[in-house]
């Protein structure tokens, strides 16, 4: 598949087939998010993947999702950033902003490399971040901002609305 057709083809996949990923097929999702571009390099991003049944009965025990079907999902991917922005920069704000927008662009590649591969994801940011941070033991000055839900395609959502390519894009001037 290339990047147009995995573009094309990434759709959110809430619903799965109860059949589980291999540890190497995870392996190469998280790999595609390691390899993408980050501010100055800095790479701010951590993954932590669980799979354990048990783990996420935790979960619901927990109340971790808004959304219960998430609960059936074999693999969640919590997606955390560091909290530490480049000391060289005197505008902390936007430094934070930048590691989120650092995480963002790894978790595209990431759900692009998992579509190649046949599987679907869905991010969610609909959960309880603080919860999950406590039951998974990530450290305090780790953002959680979603998680991802990953495995094999269980629907085939229809394709959501987009605005028209008019509406959004602007040659030499808006
Ligand atoms: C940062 C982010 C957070 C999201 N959180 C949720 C969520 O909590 N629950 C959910 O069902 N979908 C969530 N979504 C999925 C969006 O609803 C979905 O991407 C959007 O409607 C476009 O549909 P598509 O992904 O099928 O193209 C989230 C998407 C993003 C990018």
């Amino acid at each position: 598949m290339n990047v147009k057709n995995a573009i094309k083809e990434r759709k959110s996949i809430r619903k799965f087939k109860e059949k589980s990923i291999s540890n190497s097929l995870i392996k190469e999702v998280i790999d595609a998010a390691r390899k993408a571009p980050s501010s100055h390099n800095l790479q701010p991003w951590n993954f932590v993947v669980v799979k354990d049944k048990k783990k996420i009965l935790e979960f619901e025990e927990n109340d971790i999702f808004i959304q219960k079907e998430m609960y059936k999902t074999p693999v969640i991917i919590v997606c955390c950033v560091d909290d530490n922005p480049y000391s060289k920069h005197s505008n902390r704000k936007l430094e934070i902003a930048m590691n989120f927008i650092n995480l963002s662009l790894a978790s595209a590649f990431l759900v692009l490399r998992a579509t190649e591969l046949g599987l679907g994801t869905c991010y969610v940011a609909w959960c309880n971040k603080e919860k999950i941070k406590k039951l998974l033991n990530i450290p305090k000055e780790v953002i959680v901002p979603y998680v991802i839900v990953m495995g094999y395609p269980a629907e085939n959502p229809s394709p959501t609305n987009r605005k028209k390519l008019s509406e959004i894009m602007h040659f030499e001037k808006w």
